[in-house]
């Protein structure tokens, strides 16, 4: 556990408290002037002024615009006098800073004098946008070699290059770090050869703020040991960046680990024009986008289409007299970039060879794989196509219940055995949390009591869920692979493409644990600990760390892009990192793959995974960042208003996480004494965490249930669209295009909505009161039961007793209409008492929640039928109101029994 105590801070980031002071400044800057002008005494105002200049400049030292020079000469300008001018300046960079403009006219940085006028005259003149980032070295100049530096890679920039960047020079592997950490900017770092360890610059001010880099201690390190270590963090930190070596040391003397982290080893007397192409050679690399590159070429050459799809160059729409609107809505570069060529540049998705090989490549660098597969159906089929990669009919997958359907429809149609996994219910939400990890041991050490856990082949489980809980992924794989060092994981991280984009998320994602623990496990400090552990152990005491010697990391995650990412919608990708994938899996794979992969995949969707991998590429960090800070401004603003806090509440991370899955126990992210609480370390040790992008509201004060709320209320009055409902709560997400604009949007809807709230109650008579107060009542205390996995029937356990059921021979039984009958849900409850054992023939899918709370063959618990009952949702996929709950005939289930006996006597035979 570490002994760290996280800071709380009166703003969540860095960002959030620069722009604070440079708000703070532009006041103050207006206030002097005003003084001056007014011949009032300016001394006060004067002081307060030069302390936010001294503030500012100890972040503003991690930046190269304005930074600390732009400060230093501000400062300047205020010893002048010059109370206007500064006003002015003040004023012009925190406009640039607010907008961002900067960044979009890069010319501006440099022209002292540059004022609104000039940007927009610049602007105007429709002046090459360029693509603006810094670059950071790290080494020991002195202020006047830092300036000169400045001047010499300024000179060697020619006028027409597309990328234009600015420095941002540090003296410290501290002040490096923190670079790293607040400015979204850096693209690449240039290390020289041993810098100094400790930062001269860190203020109390931005203490808060780098909790986690403090952490890190490296003083005992010789000093040229310091670069090579901070190219192997940027490379766990922000593997995106190019990172650069200066030494002096010979080629041979280098380590080969200090080779590995660098993308090129430059030596001192090597000239700066070298550097420079290099620099923004690495930038051009990551820019490029193969297939999407190729489908804009190949939509400008003249073609003549003898073959599919009359729509591609529009040929069929713009000529019609009927459907030109279509084309007119899209546009031409829609129709013109619709083929089903295969060559010209392009590329088959099924045996790529070309332009996308090369994209799924570079995908695969960016998202940390080993192997990435773009999938153009979602990641619902992405999940087909890993289970019937890796799983055979028989045998065993460790599953949460409360995982997307497309799990149990791969489940069917790869015969494979699940083994449901529970996750723990939030009753008062009617919602579902995740699975907690004694569950899934207890169930695999009773697996392996029956004999069964070399049958068991995978657990899969949903990272994160829908409403944002994130299991501790690597926990969860050294724990289980302690028990079964082969077992094969497969993460659905639908929600959490993102995730890989920024440390504290990434830590807990599949591809990224699955590259540390196969560090882990080859190197000999843990080969030492393993054998140490072993020798600790009492006689019957079982390891508690996979033996090294055995363990294979074998992990596979499913991302739906579009869901958080830049993609069209369904455009997905499958993320492999799994050892044995060349020698076991990989021809089942891209069988599995031919198997759901349409023969005509769509290019724009593919074109968009190729472009949305450049965007993380350069503003993952960035755009993650601000849209975990717009999620937390928002959880703010709605638990610290008194009008919102009446009827609305965002639930806290100890609503969602129970106490004894909380280790560091943090309670919320948000305490309106204390400010903002660091969720660094809970990141890093909790069991469970909460993704605060995902924001579930608690309505039920307002009487409305979360179905109306999100029709009646939000979209039809606001037209704000959400997902996910329960009875009482409603979610929402931000993600990396919500804007400032739409959190202040939603935030005033709200208002809106408490203010119509309470003009409605004023209008109510007593019996009206009544009834509300009623459903109030309803909402927030008779919570419906929330029904565990019951069991799967006898006549469907794949051996008896033993978790386990035969999913696909129940589906497949239902086939013949002679086997199943309907039985209305009113007349459930008094055939049980009967004691008639319902067993489901189908799935029965209510949304929400969403997930299977019956699937074939398994039986009809009482609280499955009380919760069915007690749903007040009118889409339940599987069931019919008119028709009933479709089960099977019990004279079917009789003849089941035999069959199934029959298969489990032989099944008992091969095991023994
Ligand atoms: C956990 C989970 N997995 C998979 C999917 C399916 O993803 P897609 O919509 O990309 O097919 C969803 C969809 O909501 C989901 O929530």
């Amino acid at each position: 556990m570490a002994n760290i105590k996280a800071k709380s801070a009166a703003f969540y980031n860095i960002g959030q408290l620069r722009l604070d002071y440079w708000n703070k400044l532009k006041v103050a800057t207006s206030e002097l002037a005003r003084c001056v002008q007014e011949k009032k005494d300016d001394k006060k105002c004067s002081a307060l002024t030069e302390q936010i200049i001294t503030d500012l400049g100890s972040v503003e030292h991690y930046f190269a615009f304005p930074g600390i020079t732009r400060l230093e000469n501000l400062e300047a300008m205020l010893h002048r006098s010059e109370f206007m001018a500064f006003a002015n300046r003040v004023s012009e960079i925190t406009r640039q800073l607010v907008s961002d403009s900067y960044r979009g006219n890069p010319e501006a940085l440099d022209d002292e004098e540059m004022s609104i006028e000039k940007v927009e005259a610049y602007e105007r003149l429709d002046g090459v946008k360029k693509n603006y980032f810094e670059v950071l070295f790290i080494g020991d100049e002195s202020k006047e070699e830092e300036a000169s530096l400045r001047v010499k890679l300024k000179e060697l920039r020619m006028a027409n290059e597309q990328f234009e960047y600015g420095i941002v020079v540090q003296h410290s592997f501290q002040d490096a770090l923190i670079t790293l950490l607040f400015n979204y900017n850096i693209q690449a770092v240039v290390v020289k050869y041993a810098p100094a360890y400790l930062s001269k610059n860190i203020s109390p001010i931005i203490e808060p703020y780098i909790q986690n880099a403090l952490k890190l201690d490296f003083s005992e390190q010789d000093e040229t040991d310091l670069g090579p270590i901070l190219g192997s963090l940027i490379k766990t930190l922000r593997p995106e960046l190019d990172t650069y070596y200066v030494t002096d040391s010979s080629l041979g003397s280098l380590k080969d680990s200090t080779l590995k982290n660098f993308e090129r080893i430059f030596y001192n007397t090597e000239d700066l024009q070298e550097l420079h192409l290099t620099i923004v050679r690495g930038i051009a690399e990551r820019y490029e986008t193969p297939f999407f590159s190729a489908l804009k070429e190949y939509s400008q050459k003249p073609t003549g289409v003898f073959h599919a799809m009359p729509i591609s160059r529009g040929n069929s729409v713009f000529k019609s007299r009927w459907i030109n609107d279509f084309g007119e809505f899209y546009g031409r570069n829609m129709f013109l970039a619709e083929t089903s060529a295969t060559t010209g540049g392009l590329d088959s998705l099924l045996q790529p060879t070309g332009t996308l090989k090369k994209a799924q490549e570079m995908a695969r660098d960016t998202y940390g794989s080993r192997q990435t597969f773009f999938v153009t159906n979602g990641t619902s089929t992405a999940n087909k196509i890993v289970m019937q990669a890796l799983v055979k009919p028989g045998d065993v997958v460790m599953i949460d219940r409360d995982c997307h359907k497309s799990h149990h429809y791969g489940l069917v149609l790869s015969g494979a055995y699940p083994v449901y996994l529970d996750s723990y219910p939030i009753q008062e939400y009617s919602m579902y949390g995740a699975v907690p990890l004694e569950q899934i041991k207890r169930k695999m050490l009773q697996l392996e009591e029956a004999g069964r856990l070399s049958k068991v082949k995978m657990l899969l489980l949903t990272n994160c869920t829908f409403d944002g809980l994130v299991y501790n992924v690597e926990r969860v794989m050294e724990e289980v692979l302690a028990i079964k060092p082969d077992m094969i994981f497969l993460w659905d991280e639908a929600w959490f493409a993102f995730a890989g984009f920024t440390y504290n998320y990434k830590q807990r994602t599949g591809m990224f644990v699955a590259n540390r623990l196969a560090t882990k496990y080859k190197s000999n400090t843990y080969k030492k600990a393993y054998a140490k552990h072993i020798k600790s152990l009492g006689p019957n005491e079982r390891p508690k760390m996979p033996d090294p010697d055995k363990v294979r990391i074998r992990v596979y995650s499913t991302q739906s892009t579009h869901k958080t990412l830049s993609s069209f919608r369904q455009g997905s990708m499958i993320h492999i990192w799994d050892e044995d994938f060349k020698r076991k899996s990989e021809s089942t794979f891209l069988e599995a793959y031919m198997t759901h992969t349409s023969t005509s995949p769509n290019y724009q969707m593919l074109a968009s995974l190729d472009v949305g991998r450049r965007q993380v590429q350069f503003e993952g960090y960035e755009l993650v960042e601000k849209s975990i800070e717009l999620a937390m401004v928002l959880r703010a603003k709605i638990n610290g208003n008194p009008k919102l806090s009446k009827y609305f509440d965002v639930l806290t991370v100890q609503d969602f996480i129970p106490k004894q899955y909380r280790q560091t126990g943090l309670k919320e992210y948000y305490d309106k004494k204390d400010g903002w609480n660091r969720m660094e370390e809970a990141w890093e040790f909790d069991e469970f965490v909460l993704d605060p992008t995902k924001i579930t509201l608690n309505i039920g004060r307002t009487g409305v249930d979360g179905d109306t709320f999100k029709n009646k209320y939000l979209m039809d009055k606001f037209s704000i669209q959400i997902n996910k409902t329960s009875r009482n709560t409603v979610l929402f997400m931000t993600n990396i295009g919500t804007t400032r604009g739409s959190v202040t949007y939603l935030t005033n809807a709200l208002l809106k909505i408490a203010d119509s709230l309470d003009d409605d109650l004023l209008a109510l008579n007593n019996r009206e009161k009544e009834i509300r107060a009623k459903r109030i009542h309803s909402l927030t205390t008779e919570v419906p039961p929330l029904p565990d996995f019951s069991y799967f029937h006898h006549s469907f356990q794949a051996v008896p007793g033993v978790p386990g059921g035969d999913l696909r021979a129940a589906y497949f039984l239902a086939y013949n209409e002679d086997n199943y009958e309907y039985i209305m849900l009113s007349e459930c409850l008094p055939a049980l008492k009967k004691k008639r054992t319902l067993v489901a023939s189908t799935f029965v899918i209510p949304y929400p929640p969403g997930f299977p709370v019956l699937v074939p063959g398994q039986v009809v618990s009482e609280e499955i039928i009380r919760f069915l009952l007690a749903l007040d949702v009118s889409e339940i996929h599987g069931y019919r109101h008119d028709l009933g709950l479709r089960v099977f005939k019990e004279s079917v289930l009789d003849r089941q029994k035999t069959v199934s006996a029959m298969g489990a006597a032989s099944r008992a035979k091969k095991i023994n």
